[in-house]
């Protein structure tokens, strides 16, 4: 009989929430709920049936994000999504039974390309305050380790972790692979791009599916030092990335203004909504993200559920006791999920006095 190797074999398939067609507000993916530039949709619209029988070359878009990001063409590759990036390196670096370290609660995909690489995951636990467990990371690191990801900021807390730290691993680990997962860079701003080219075992990953609203486009950035970057493109497809990302590419770049207004929106509304949950009384987390991380401790199934009735769909983290994690869209839309909560918390208490 036809056998997966035992390590995919032992996997479980993953399912992404999205699959849900009743749900009306979609808060549960970190997407934009307002969609890309016009200036993408109109360059999409421009395209012609010639260019679409043509395979794309990713060579032109990787000069411009290059310049872009201040950094050589050789020293960045685009990828679908920054999920590929991610999987590459896992393949490149993750040998059966070495490491890779986690600091959980993670996302998701990072343990899962590790796991079908034949590798083990450690995960550090983040602080009791979702803080970065700095000192347990750095003993966390073996002579197995190959590879370490740290997400900043972080999904699905949204905190941030420190220059200093991050350093201090890159310095702990030079045989391991290191991973700043930069996907929300652009509501964040701090950034170490910079390092690319100084640090050899440093890679930065970015994405066009968060700031950019283009998700369904599948567009990502894994820059690395440039003998790193093609020792990847050589496990790499040369037509990855679809013509309409390629095609796409300049006037997501040059419409600043676009990403610029679309994050300050956001961090003002999530600032708004951080503010209203405090004063109800749930614990809401910082964040340098488009979204929050919310502890509704024991009404986190009644909310979950009252908001998938009302065509909501949040987040559950079963990964951090009690919580949802809300991703921020518009004023409006944030002010119909705090009308709906304050339904369910009214409903929940009626129900608990009927009870006594
Ligand atoms: C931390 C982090 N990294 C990577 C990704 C994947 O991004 P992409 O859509 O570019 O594959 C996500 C998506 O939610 C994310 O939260």
């Amino acid at each position: 009989m036809l056998k997966a190797r035992k390590c995919v074999r032992e996997m479980s398939e993953y399912h992404s929430p999205l699959c849900d067609p009743a749900m009306e507000l979609r808060l549960d993916l970190n997407e934009s709920t307002t969609g890309c530039s016009p200036r993408v949709l109109a360059r999409i619209r421009s395209l012609d049936a010639k260019l679409l029988a043509l395979y794309p070359s990713r060579e032109s878009g990787e000069k411009l994000v290059a310049d872009f990001l201040g950094i050589k063409p050789e020293e960045v590759l685009l990828t679908n999504g920054a999920d590929e990036g991610i999987d590459l390196l896992c393949r490149a670096y993750l040998d059966c039974d070495d490491e890779l370290i986690i600091i959980t609660p993670a996302f998701a995909m990072y343990e899962i390309f590790a796991r079908a690489a034949g590798a083990k995951t450690v995960r550090v636990p983040t602080n009791a305050d979702l803080s970065f467990p700095i000192e347990q990371v750095l003993r966390a690191i073996t002579p197995r380790t190959r590879l370490i990801v740290i997400t900043n900021p972080n999904n699905p807390t949204g905190l941030d972790v420190s220059r200093e730290d991050i350093l201090r691993v890159i310095k702990a680990a030079p045989d391991s692979a290191v991973l700043l997962d930069e996907a929300y860079f652009d509501f964040y701003g701090k950034t170490m791009m910079e390092q690319i080219g100084r640090i050899p075992n440093l890679f930065v990953a970015r994405t066009f599916s968060k700031a950019y609203g283009l998700a369904g486009m599948r567009l990502g950035i894994l820059a690395g030092a440039a003998e790193q970057i093609s020792l990847l493109r050589r496990m790499i497809s040369p037509f990855n990335i679809n013509a309409f990302a390629v095609e796409c590419l300049k006037e997501a770049l040059d419409d600043r203004q676009f990403v610029a207004g679309y994050v300050k929106q956001v961090c003002g509304t999530r600032e708004w909504l951080r503010e209203k949950l405090t004063a109800m009384g749930f614990q809401c987390w910082p964040s340098y993200t488009n979204f929050l991380l919310v502890n509704f401790g024991d009404l986190r199934a009644s909310v979950l559920e009252g908001m998938t009735n009302r065509k909501i769909a949040l987040r559950n983290r079963p990964d951090c006791a009690g919580c949802l994690r809300i991703s921020i869209g518009t004023q409006q839309e944030m002010e119909r999920v705090l009308a709906a909560l304050e339904e369910i918390v009214a409903e929940k208490s009626v129900s608990q006095q009927a009870v006594r």
